[in-house]
């Protein structure tokens, strides 16, 4: 049976995934009392309600320590492939990405592991990968963090492999910097013979290179607005033009721009913690991560949403952001809740729309 197409592949002009629903606090750093539980129960809640309300794609993040502080947020998560299993069985047609730091796991054991996930999903598995950058997390598994243009390098014979697996019917031999592997084979192939989609965020230099090289989906950081257009249009070129650009952000709306502003007061002034916020620029500084430097100046948005971009206001002006993204050329974002079932209504029966009625979704 060929691969079917998916939601990620539809006529939405801008589409939209939930982000980092798989750790506690998701991707937000306040102690207020409505913060994520990521319970597996409440996953599976949002990802049918993501399902139902016709997002393209949840997007987990790749976590193995917390952030410390009060909060600690991602202190609990789920493993990203078992948990796009789960989720995968449990939904019908949204895309689950598994997010996979290549450092961490055998290309052979992750190009099977997701191949079945694809199969479980019927072809609505898709890779993140990820080249690592959290010195502690790679100390826990004894093997450090390469300097940081090594790590691509790794990944790209990482990957390279692992795409052998997933295409060549015939056992083959492997030589490179990093393996050393003999008579490997892998079978069944992914869902319909044909790869998972794959997705890349490096911000570095050689980041976005790989990103370009390899990935359907590219995504980049949102500084600027008025730097944007600019930077999607280089990235898409360098990718030949043929990948999506997506960002990360999160979402905080209420009705008005009051109640929002009075909102985003309480989550980040009143309950955030600032103690994570300091750690996290911390450990991203030290662990090379191109956007260190820049997380140190921007705590508010560590709070809000681990530094990706703020998406915050009235319903109108949210979908009016998403209309600026869109306009400056970004496909589409994956963006966390503060949380994902309780803050999930607001996105379906007020953002949707509005986006609908500015043409970016059908
Ligand atoms: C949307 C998105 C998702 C990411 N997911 C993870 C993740 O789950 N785990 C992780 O360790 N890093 C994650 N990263 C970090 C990137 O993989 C990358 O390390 C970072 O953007 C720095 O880029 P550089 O390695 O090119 O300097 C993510 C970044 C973005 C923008």
């Amino acid at each position: 049976m060929p691969r079917p197409p998916t939601r990620m592949q539809g006529p939405n002009r801008y589409k939209l995934g939930l982000f980092g629903m798989n750790c506690s606090g998701g991707l937000t750093m306040t102690q207020a009392p409505e913060r994520w539980d990521a319970s597996f129960e409440n996953n599976r809640t949002a990802a049918r309600l993501a399902d139902e309300g016709a997002l393209e794609f949840l997007l987990p993040v790749g976590r193995w320590h917390g952030y410390k502080g009060e909060t600690d947020t991602a202190g609990e998560s789920f493993e990203t492939l078992t948990w796009a299993c789960g989720l995968l069985a449990a939904t019908r047609e949204i895309s689950i990405f598994g997010t996979v730091h290549v450092a961490l796991i055998n290309p052979i054991c992750a190009a099977k592991q997701m191949m079945t996930a694809d199969h479980i999903g019927q072809g609505r598995f898709g890779l993140n990968i990820v080249s690592g950058w959290n010195i502690g997390e790679h100390d826990m598994f004894g093997i450090g963090v390469r300097d940081h243009d090594k790590r691509y390098d790794y990944a790209e014979e990482w990957l390279s492999i692992v795409k052998r697996v997933w295409s060549e019917d015939e056992p083959f031999d492997h030589k490179g910097e990093y393996f050393d592997l003999k008579g490997v084979l892998g079978k069944p192939k992914p869902w319909g013979g044909e790869w998972p989609l794959l997705i890349s965020a490096g911000n570095s230099a050689p980041g976005r290179a790989f990103a370009a090289r390899h990935a359907d989906c590219l995504f980049t950081s949102v500084r600027e607005m008025e730097d944007l257009p600019e930077k999607v249009s280089d990235l898409r070129r360098q990718s030949g033009g043929g990948a999506a650009i997506f960002a990360s952000g999160h979402l905080i709306c209420r009705p008005t721009a009051k109640e929002t502003d009075e909102y985003y007061h309480y989550i980040v002034h009143e309950m955030g913690d600032w103690e994570a916020a300091d750690y996290t620029a911390e450990i991203r500084a030290r662990g090379g991560s191109s956007s260190g430097a820049r997380l140190a100046q921007m705590k508010e948005a560590i709070i809000s949403g681990t530094g990706t971009y703020p998406v915050v206001g009235s319903y109108d002006e949210v979908a009016e952001t998403f209309r600026r993204l869109s306009e400056a050329g970004v496909d589409g974002m994956a963006i966390g809740l503060v949380n994902y079932i309780d803050d999930f209504p607001a996105l379906r029966d007020e953002v949707l729309p509005r986006m609908q009625r500015l043409g970016l979704r059908v």
